[in-house]
């Protein structure tokens, strides 16, 4: 096997700083994860390893973004076949036969990563944790109080770690790519910098529009036919928001978005599944504010986040589309 196909696995944060001074100055990609890797992930994986010559992909579920009642003890961990898809990735991508490695899997513990402890329950916590004040309450945080607060925390411990060149983001946790964005601008994080947060399009299953998450697993075979009614009903919202009068307005967004849950949620019920809508929501990209504005009120190509929420039986998923200019967002400035 070529060096380059040979993949460290570091188990803590002394065994990953040990390793990484020992390198030269590369260039390091950053695609942190929960495991459970799935396509979308993989994505990251190969815009990462395309754009630096190391990627460092970290493993950890990580408990203070689960509230009590969430589900982090059932959350999906799938150690070796994460790592079968991370030494395809680096197999499709080695085309050189250099003698370091081009990946490497950083998989700490909970100890390592909370020196104070951590417990689930907010009030009892004791520690160190980052807030995004501001931004933490809008669209997810709505539904998910503190959630940004545990993943704000974790992602700048990581960062911390691994020192990375850049950072990869899926776009279907948009809020959370674009709240870290801010965060290190904030903290003055200079490595990523807040330019080399990347976000990267949403990876979606090619037959219906379901994008990829780690929780999809958790839908039954009779659930599954519903899971893509999120992006039908978000398609519909952004077409009311695109109306060629420019009159599309957040209120037109979401009776659209509802009307169509409304309907899949008629079928689901014949069909035995449970649907329960969560939110949709208009949202600007900077602020996060809720778009109170009809589109042709501000200048052309104000971009918006049109996102959602929908339970489908037990599974919570996630989603959303952009419309106007998505230049800033994807880093294509
Ligand atoms: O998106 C995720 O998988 C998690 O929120 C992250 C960024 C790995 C932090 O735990």
């Amino acid at each position: 096997m070529p060096a380059s196909l040979k993949i460290p696995v570091l188990p803590s944060v002394k065994a990953f700083r040990e390793w990484r001074q020992s390198l030269d100055n590369r260039s390091i990609g950053f695609v942190p994860t929960m495991g459970a890797l799935h396509d979308g992930h993989m994505k990251l994986v190969d815009r990462s390893l395309s754009e630096n010559s190391l990627t460092v992909v970290s493993i950890f579920v990580n408990p203070a973004q689960f509230a009590p009642h969430e589900d982090l003890s059932s959350y999906p961990r799938t150690f070796d076949g994460d790592m079968r898809r991370i030494h395809e990735a680096v197999g499709r991508d080695s085309i050189d036969s250099s003698e370091t490695p081009k990946c490497a899997v950083f998989l700490p513990t909970v100890e390592d990563m909370y020196p104070s402890g951590i417990v689930q329950n907010i009030e009892d916590q004791k520690g160190t944790f980052v807030q995004v004040k501001g931004y933490e309450e809008q669209m997810e945080g709505k539904s998910r109080p503190k959630f940004f607060r545990g993943v704000a925390t974790i992602v700048t411990k990581l960062f911390s770690v691994v020192q990375p060149t850049r950072a990869y983001f899926g776009q279907k946790d948009i809020q959370q790519g674009l709240l870290l964005r801010r965060m290190v601008r904030d903290l003055l994080i200079s490595h990523p910098l807040p330019e080399n947060l990347i976000i990267v399009p949403t990876q979606r299953e090619k037959e219906d529009f379901l994008a990829l998450s780690s929780r999809n697993a958790y839908l039954t075979s009779i659930e599954r036919p519903f899971a893509p009614t999120l992006y039908q009903a978000l398609t519909a919202g952004r077409q009311v928001w695109e109306e060629i009068s420019g009159s599309g307005s957040r209120e037109g967004v979401v009776a659209a978005a509802r009307e169509v849950i409304k309907r899949r949620q008629e079928e689901a019920i014949q069909a035995g599944v449970e649907m329960r809508f969560d939110y949709v929501e208009v949202n600007d990209p900077d602020t996060f504010d809720v778009v109170n504005w009809r589109r042709k009120e501000r200048p052309e190509g104000q971009p918006v986040i049109i996102s959602g929420a929908l339970w489908i039986g037990r599974t919570r998923l996630i989603d959303n589309l952009l419309s106007g200019d998505t230049k800033e967002i994807f880093n294509q400035l």
